[in-house]
């Protein structure tokens, strides 16, 4: 999720990719760079840190060159440092580029080029581009892209300038974001809208398999044929703010809605041909493992239900799940025979830091799966395993914890295999995680129903979430989602605990939402809430399309699909719902009271 800016035009280009990259920074990022071009030479400055930084080291009106591009850094191959940052530069220092998204493929395509006599200055997987746009340049920039592109497995969108064509920007992406767009000074691309927005409200947004060429008269988008194609152009109707919300109203609207791509980008490269590879893994020797502890907090420690749930079903360990501000008072076994996994979206969270610190001193082997590379996290751990979310701005976790869920299936997956077990129905779970994306956008049709069914709440101050096994992981956090952004009081119950006590607590028109897609257990559950409706309770009911519901008013039913996944499209559903009571409430959505993003203190 880096962010990418470029223009060639009749004005000096530097002020205009430095602002453009300004207004993507609320996504953050951990270095910035640019390359200006003349025909002479490439002038690249990069560094790590703010953009402020960089700015600061340049004397920026000196700059007069009206071509160049910019970037600012999200890392995922290499960590945060001057040489990872970007524009990447050939030897020759003739061609620039910068690069959003993902080279699956990028190690066999190094040792290629390292045996052609390339040399490699970082560890990104972006630098293969510019030695393949080296390796394939001829006087056609045009052409050495098609080459290029054609090697190239993943997801990227690609911006360069070369000292041959010094008026001249080329843009090609697949999968990875890019805009292009045109005003009387120049031609202009960009990662996102807003870094453009200023300059002109008709923009051209590159379809996948796509490359365009930028002049100071124009834009020209052509395929990966390089046959040339008509531009569509779209009018932005909304300022920069709403700009930099996607066009969503909230960070946290547009983070759900982001869900369906960040589960694809976190599974990419993990499953081939239905096996599943997780090289963080491979030092991992469950011969020796007696005990499985999941660490994290808040939305992360729900995330570790889920895996703990998953451990008890496939692996033959001892499992236990622990919130991380617990783990390290509690007198649990944490020795060499331990796999600890530690997770966390930011990285950066101080009791988890803390519970791992204490397990890499006890001899236990250390994983974390975190969004964040270069986090704190990351230099702990033994390993770690990264799901690729990109920045989550709202404080309420919503795409980090379904990728959190992708990718702990996937662990578990690996670690079964490792320990030669055999996972029931492994294929067909398989089969369902890949279809996730699709499942993730059925779910968010049904955002108008989650709105409706919010105004529930609208004169009510608590509300009930009950579920029995796997469901459990999905009440607990739509409790959680609720509180946070809503301020509703919620609770969280397994199904057959409620006859124990709290259903005291329900009354006439007390909202209940209830999951009951664990086909083995579902019947019981619906029990459970007919107990609920007998004391007046209104009762939301998210089931599996099969399940018998007769009597209930309110009732969704999740596309089929194998129960262990159900937790991530209703997962989707309680975003939503916790999202739609918070706006008929007028909370702070993305900053609600007393919370911060990053809890860094214990
Ligand atoms: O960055 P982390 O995943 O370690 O953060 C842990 C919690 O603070 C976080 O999940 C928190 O509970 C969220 N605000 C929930 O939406």
């Amino acid at each position: 999720m880096c962010g990418i800016t470029g223009f060639t035009g009749k004005v000096p280009a530097l002020p205009i990719l430095l602002k453009g990259l300004e207004s993507l920074e609320y996504r953050g990022y951990d270095s910035a760079g640019v390359t200006l071009v003349t025909e002479d030479a490439l002038f690249t400055q990069k560094r790590k840190g703010r953009l402020a930084d960089l700015e600061s080291s340049m004397d920026v009106p000196s700059f007069m060159q009206t071509t160049g591009i910019g970037h600012t850094r999200w890392a995922t191959h290499g960590v945060p440092s001057q040489l990872n940052s970007h524009p990447h530069t050939n030897e020759k220092e003739t061609i620039s580029i910068v690069h959003n998204g993902i080279i699956e493929n990028y190690q066999s395509i190094k040792e290629k080029l390292i045996a052609l006599g390339y040399v490699f200055q970082s560890d990104t997987d972006s630098e293969v581009i510019v030695h393949l746009l080296d390796h394939y340049y001829q006087g056609d920039m045009m052409e050495a892209i098609q080459k290029t592109v054609q090697q190239l497995n993943g997801s990227y969108a690609i911006c360069v300038v070369t000292t041959d064509h010094p008026d001249e920007v080329y843009v090609a992406k697949d999968s990875s974001p890019m805009v292009i767009g045109h005003s009387e000074n120049g031609s202009y691309c960009a990662s996102d809208i807003p870094a453009i927005l200023e300059y002109t409200k008709d923009v051209v947004i590159l379809e996948d398999g796509q490359m365009a060429k930028l002049t100071p008269n124009g834009v020209a988008v052509f395929d990966f044929a390089g046959n040339a194609l008509e531009t569509k152009v779209t009018h932005i109707p909304y300022d920069m703010n709403a700009a930099q919300k996607g066009g969503y109203t909230t960070f946290m609207e547009k983070e759900i809605y982001e869900q369906p791509v960040a589960i694809k980008e976190t599974m990419r490269g993990i499953i081939d041909h239905g096996q599943i590879h997780l090289p963080q893994l491979d030092a991992v020797d469950m011969q020796k493992i007696q005990y499985v502890h999941f660490v994290a907090c808040g939305t992360a420690y729900h995330a570790c239900l889920y895996a703990q749930a998953l451990v008890q079903k496939w692996l033959g360990r001892i499992v236990t799940c622990v919130a991380a501000s617990e783990f390290r008072y509690g007198n649990y076994p944490v020795n060499e025979n331990t796999l600890c996994v530690f997770v966390t979206q930011s990285g950066e969270t101080a009791d988890t830091l803390a519970a791992l610190k204490m397990s890499k001193e006890k001899g236990a082997q250390c994983i974390a799966v975190t969004n964040v590379l270069g986090s704190s996290i990351s230099r702990y751990a033994d390993q770690t395993l990264y799901t690729s979310a990109g920045p989550e701005i709202a404080v309420a976790s919503t795409k980090a914890f379904t990728t959190q869920l992708v990718l702990l299936t996937l662990m578990v997956f690996d670690l079964a295999k490792k320990e030669g077990r055999e996972i029931p129905d492994g294929d067909a779970i398989l089969k369902d995680l890949q279809r996730m994306p699709e499942i993730v956008k059925e779910m968010l049709e049904k955002a108008p129903l989650m709105d409706q069914y919010a105004y529930f709440l609208d004169n009510q101050y608590d509300a009930y979430f009950i579920g029995r096994q796997m469901d459990y992981v999905g009440v607990v956090e739509g409790a959680l989602k609720l509180k946070e952004i809503s301020y509703v009081h919620a609770d969280a119950y397994l199904a057959g605990e409620l006859k124990h006590g709290s259903i005291a607590l329900i009354e006439k028109d007390t909202v209940v939402v209830a999951l009951a897609t664990e086909p083995s257990v579902a019947a019981k559950t619906i029990s459970n809430i007919e107990e609920t409706v007998a004391r007046g309770a209104n009762v939301i009911l998210i089931t599996t399309q099969q399940q018998d519901a007769p009597g209930f008013k309110n009732v969704i039913r999740i596309p089929d699909i194998h129960p262990v996944l159900a937790t991530i499209p209703v997962t989707v559903l309680l975003q939503l719902f916790a999202y739609y009571a918070a706006v008929h409430k007028g909370r702070d959505v993305d900053k609600p009271r007393n919370l911060a993003k990053s809890v860094t203190v214990e």
